[in-house]
Order: structure tokens, then C-alpha cells, then sequence
């Protein structure tokens, strides 16, 4: 009790401290743009002078609006069509390093591209904080053994501009999402931050790179920054890994402030942009067909709402329920270590074109009307307590557990561990994924776990029929021994559920290919 009041009034201290000195506001104004890039055909200048002016009036627009810091989406400025390395030659840009303290508005560097120049002088102009993902290139010495033959390095890269137009901060995308023909990855990974006048550190990341130990976690958990700028082209994926449904997620998971731009292009999974304040909940979110330009603008808190690590109440964790299923494929859970993969199906829902996961590889248990019972694959085991009411017989919902691997594209094997409550739209496992209306209710559904590996990243998902999360539930953690138990709650009656569970990422099994 008494360790309890001193941290909080250690805290309490901390927080007048730095508001005296540098500024009397508890939160900022962030903006994040939803952005469908224009591609002119073999036209690197067309299509980045078309893209750098959308993004000038977007800086302008954020600006008006009272914005301190604005984000864009990954692919951005360039769009996912750019040619690959050999010809990448007119679509990059040397980005000088925070370091070398470098305006590109009022600098004479020939190496620094138009486009740059000209979003530093639209974050001066404006006074505006602008994160801008671009591709970058770092001329090397082929005598050095790692440079290509070609001389250079070509990375997946933010820049950071203050509001005078000066480069404050670059970051190189660590976790490539099937990019290796055009992207390197830096040899040595960076943990990148920068500090803004208005009293706010902020860590930056890119994209695949949320679901890594190496730097996201660095930076909450080591660096614990309460902060993040983070451009994204998320493929979404059914049930478990929707674009506003995992950012929002990690926020809340790692209890940060997330400001997430996606590229819009639904036709392919893209879209998903959001302003997520930790356990505070989501801001501003959206993922949708239409428009395909979108600004969102929210208060943030500085720093997000405490919360404790472990619940006051003592959760009652049962190991295991009377009622224990194995899951019936063992072939799987004996070979964890052979990854699955999905199997390329799409489904389009609202517009909206999504990736299935491939839940016949997960232990699954039908849910009529009521379900208490432990499911295990192989040693992991998950407990279910539901009850559901007034069913529709047009869907049917599945317990489901899974420990193993899986492949993210082609280069990463990649540790998983799950438990979630899905949505099927027929009695068969491969239906499990769906997203369609609904009109079951569950009135009770909660879902506990053990986990005996500190190092896992456990993300609490929560998805409805909209294809973004719905928020009646409670997520909590417990220490119990050398183990950490984590518990889901639904709080109060909902319909048209996609998926409620926790996903979870074993980095110890990840391995990546080269
Ligand atoms: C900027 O704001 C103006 C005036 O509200 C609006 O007409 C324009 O479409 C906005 N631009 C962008 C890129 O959203
Ligand atoms: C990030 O954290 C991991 C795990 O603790 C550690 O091995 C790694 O060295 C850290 N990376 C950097 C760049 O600090
Ligand atoms: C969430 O819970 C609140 C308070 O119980 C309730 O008013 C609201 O309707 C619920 N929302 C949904 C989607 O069920």
C-alpha cells in the first residue's frame, strides 16, 4: 500500500514537473492521413510531385485544424507500384540523419530529393511536426563487403520534419513484409526517437514491424515511451489481425498512444487509420471502402492512463476445467515448429478485400447455446465460459486454441499462441473467419489463459461486423508464480461478434529466411 502512494505521487510530481517546463497542456492535437497514393505509370517524377502537393494540403488542412504533429501512410509518397531495385534510381532520396541537423527547404544537398525539399518546406510553412515513409538510399563503398554491387542501399524509411522543416528523426523499416526485391534491412537495427516542443517523445516504427520484438518492444518496454508515429499498408487478415483491430490492440496491450496512417487501397486489404490512447480506448479509427483521402484529428493525452500490471482482485484462474478437449490434429501440434501457412483465400466485406487465417490448423469446438470447457493444442490450453442467446441459425461460432507457427509471407516463420472465441458461416472449420451479420447474443463470454513465457507479446482483439473493434470488454493480467494469467471479458451483451480472443506472438520461434 505504501510502495503503491509514493508511485503515484512519484508520478503526480513528474507529470507538474515537465508541464511546468515545457508546456502548460496535458495533451497534443495529432492528426493521421488515410491515403490512397496516386501511381503515374514509369513516371517517378509525376508521381511524386502528385503525391507531395496531396500531402501539402493535407499538411495545411492538419495545420488549420490545429494540429501539432501529422502522419502518413506507408508507400505514401512513392505508392506500392514503384519499380523494383534496378530501377528505383529516380524514385529515392538520401535522407540526411537527425544529426547532421539538415533543413532540405533552405539546404543546397543535390542528393536530397524535390519531394523531400518540398515537405520540409510545407512542415515549416505550416508548423507542424510531419512523418512522410519514403525510400531511401545510402550510397555505399563497394570495398565494404556488405555494400551490393550496385552501390547502394535502399531502405524503407521515415523521416521526421520539426516545424522549422528540419530532419529530427530516420528510421529503417526492420521487419520487411515481402519487400527484399526492392528494400534492404539495416544491418544494425535502430531504436529511434525524437523530442517535440510541445513536451513529447515519440518512437517511430513501420508497418510489420508492430508484430516484432526488435524495435517496438525496445522502445515501450526498455525506452518506455508513451509515444508512437507509425505509417502503415496493412493487409488485413480475418478474424485475429484486422488492420484497426491489432494496432489498437498492441495500444492497448503495451498501454501507449499509437498514431497509425494507413494506405488506402481496399481492393487488396488496404485501410485501417487510427488515433488508439492505450487502455483509454480508440480515438479515431477508420477502415472503410470509401473516401479514399481521410484526415483524422484528435486530442491525445500525454500519458496514457495508469493502469497496474496485475489485477487487485484475484482472478479465479482454473488450470484446467472438468471438461478438457484435445485438439484432434495432432500432426500439428507434434511438428509445431513446421509453420502453417494461410491459404491465399480472400473475402470481400463491405468493399473491403480480406485475407482468411486458416483455422482448421487451430483445436476448435463448436459453441451451442452454452460452452464451459478447456480446449488444448498440445500443451497450450484455453479456457471458454460462454453462454449465447437467441440463436441464428445463419452462423455458427467456434472455440479455438492454436500454439505453433506460422509464415508471414515467405521470409518469416513466426511464434503464435491463441485463444479467441470466431465466427464461422457454416458448420465446417475452413468457414471459420466470417464476418457476416449476426443475430446470436452473448450474454457471458470469457476467456482465460497461462502464460509461462514473459518475453510473448499477448494482444487482446476484439472485432465486430463493422471490421472494427468493439470496446464492452476487460482485459487483465496476474502474476501467479513464474506464470502470468490473462483474462477476457466480454461486459455486456453484443451481437454481430467477428472475433473476441487473445493473440499472441512467441518471438523465441520466430525465424526468419534470407
Ligand atoms: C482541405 O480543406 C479544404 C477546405 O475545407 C477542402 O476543400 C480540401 O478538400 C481539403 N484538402 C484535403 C486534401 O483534404
Ligand atoms: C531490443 O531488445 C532485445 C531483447 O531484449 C535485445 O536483444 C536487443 O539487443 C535490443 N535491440 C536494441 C537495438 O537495443
Ligand atoms: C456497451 O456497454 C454499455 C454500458 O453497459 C452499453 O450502454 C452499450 O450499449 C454497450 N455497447 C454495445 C455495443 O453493446
Amino acid at each position: 500500500m505504501g510502495g503503491k502512494w509514493r508511485s503515484s505521487l512519484g508520478l503526480l510530481l513528474a507529470v507538474v514537473h515537465l508541464s511546468y517546463q515545457v508546456s502548460v497542456e496535458d495533451s497534443y492535437t495529432a492528426a493521421v492521413v488515410e491515403l490512397q497514393p496516386t501511381y503515374i505509370h514509369n513516371n517517378a517524377d509525376a508521381t511524386l510531385e502528385a503525391n507531395t502537393n496531396l500531402f501539402a494540403e493535407f499538411i495545411r488542412n492538419a495545420s488549420i485544424q490545429g494540429a501539432d504533429i501529422i502522419v502518413f501512410p506507408e508507400y505514401g509518397l512513392t505508392s506500392v507500384s514503384m519499380p523494383r531495385r534496378a530501377d528505383i534510381e529516380t524514385w529515392v532520396s538520401v535522407i540526411p540523419s537527425a544529426s547532421e541537423e539538415y533543413v532540405p527547404c533552405t539546404g543546397q544537398r543535390s542528393d536530397v530529393s524535390k519531394a523531400i525539399r518540398k515537405l520540409s518546406c510545407a512542415a515549416k510553412e505550416n508548423r507542424i511536426y510531419v512523418l512522410a515513409n519514403v525510400a531511401e538510399k545510402e550510397v555505399c563503398n563497394q570495398k565494404n563487403n556488405e555494400c551490393p554491387s550496385l552501390g547502394t542501399f535502399y531502405y524503407n524509411t521515415n523521416v521526421v520534419f520539426d516545424r522549422r522543416g528540419k530532419i529530427i528523426a530516420r528510421y529503417r523499416k526492420v521487419n520487411l513484409f515481402m519487400e527484399s526485391d526492392l528494400y534492404d534491412t539495416p544491418k544494425t537495427p535502430q531504436i529511434v526517437t525524437f523530442d517535440t516542443d510541445f513536451g513529447v517523445t515519440f518512437g517511430t516504427f513501420i508497418c510489420f514491424d508492430i508484430l516484432f520484438r526488435t524495435p517496438s518492444l525496445n522502445l515501450t518496454r526498455e525506452n518506455k515511451i508513451k509515444n508512437f508515429v507509425y505509417p502503415v499498408a496493412w493487409d488485413s487478415e480475418t478474424p485475429f489481425l484486422m488492420a484497426v483491430q491489432v494496432h489498437s490492440g498492441w495500444a492497448y496491450s503495451e498501454n501507449v498512444n499509437l498514431l497509425a496512417s494507413g494506405f488506402h487501397n481496399p481492393r487488396h486489404g488496404s485501410t485501417g487509420s487510427g488515433i488508439y490512447l492505450g487502455r483509454s480506448g480508440v480515438a479515431k479509427a477508420t477502415f472503410s471502402e470509401f473516401p479514399k483521402h481521410k484526415l483524422l484529428i484528435a486530442r491525445v493525452p500525454k500519458i496514457p492512463k495508469e493502469v497496474s500490471d496485475d489485477n487487485e482482485v484475484p482472478m479465479e484462474i482454473q488450470p484446467k476445467m472438468k471438461k478438457t478437449i484435445k485438439s484432434s490434429d495432432p500432426w500439428l501440434v507434434e511438428n509445431s515448429d513446421v509453420p502453417y501457412n494461410t491459404h491465399g483465400i480472400r473475402v470481400t466485406y463491405n468493399g473491403i478485400s480480406v485475407q482468411l487465417d486458416y483455422i482448421p490448423v487451430f483445436a476448435s469446438i463448436p459453441i451451442r447455446n452454452s460452452l464451459k470447457s478447456t480446449l488444448c493444442h498440445g500443451p497450450f490450453c484455453c479456457n471458454f465460459d460462454v453462454q449465447t442467446a437467441s440463436n441464428d441459425q445463419s452462423s455458427l461460432y467456434r472455440a479455438v486454441a492454436f500454439q505453433g507457427t506460422r509464415l508471414f509471407g515467405l521470409q518469416v516463420k513466426a511464434g503464435i499462441r491463441a485463444c479467441g472465441v470466431v465466427q464461422c458461416s457454416d458448420d465446417s472449420i475452413t468457414s471459420c473467419g466470417s464476418a457476416n451479420q449476426d443475430d446470436t447474443v452473448f450474454e457471458k463470454l470469457e476467456i482465460t489463459t497461462m502464460l509461462d513465457e514473459p518475453e510473448v507479446l499477448a494482444l487482446p482483439t476484439a472485432l465486430d461486423t463493422t471490421l472494427l473493434p468493439f470496446e464492452n470488454w476487460t482485459y487483465s493480467t496476474q502474476t501467479v508464480g513464474t506464470q502470468k494469467a490473462l483474462r477476457l471479458k466480454l461486459d455486456s451483451p453484443m451481437k454481430n461478434v467477428v472475433n473476441l480472443g487473445i493473440y499472441m506472438r512467441d518471438f523465441k520461434k520466430d525465424k526468419w529466411r534470407n
